[in-house]
């Protein structure tokens, strides 16, 4: 059984958005139930797809007016950073820090969404934006200078995952 399973409640109404969601949970799904010889190929493929989403809500962000540090986006990368990290240490042998990171996972992703996607998708709308042409509709509605901010509070948004670095950084 996952730790964590797609919910309706997740949804965002953004199909690009949801989708990738929903993909990324089956494949942290599919990371938690492989065996050792099948967990490594089965994180990357899971990295991959997590770099794939980030880069596309950043890329909405900055098609909406956001700064490319902004908050929302550096928190991708700093998550980014961490599950790259752990490829790299579980292909050198640390399979017990990548089944750690699954949990984290678990348990950072539905906080994400629910933090700083949800007031993405607001942001997105406000403005008209459309993510499958890339179109702003309502221009007049755009920030009058870059948003630096993510408009949420973000404390939680890498908790978990976080602790498996820095406990990751002191048995290094
Ligand atoms: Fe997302
Ligand atoms: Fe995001």
């Amino acid at each position: 059984m996952p730790t964590l399973n797609w919910s309706d409640d997740m949804a965002l109404d953004v199909p690009l958005m949801d989708d990738d969601h929903k993909d990324i949970i089956a494949l942290l799904a599919a990371a938690e139930a492989a065996n050792n010889a099948a967990l490594i190929p089965a994180w990357q493929r899971l990295v991959e797809s997590m770099a794939k989403h980030f880069a596309m809500e950043d890329q909405w962000m900055v098609d909406t007016g956001f700064a490319s540090d902004n908050c929302h986006s550096a928190q991708h990368k700093i998550v980014l950073d961490i599950v790259k990290d752990g490829a790299i240490k579980g292909a050198l042998g640390d399979l017990g820090m990548v089944r750690q990171m699954t949990r984290e996972l678990a348990g950072w992703l539905p906080m994400h969404v629910d933090a700083m996607d949800s007031v993405l998708v607001t942001h997105l709308r406000n403005v008209g934006y459309d993510p499958v042409s890339r179109t702003v509709n309502k221009p007049t509605a755009m920030p009058m200078e870059q948003v630096q901010g993510c408009g949420s509070d973000h404390r939680c948004a890498t908790k978990g995952v976080e602790s498996t670095t820095t406990a990751a950084e002191t048995t290094a």
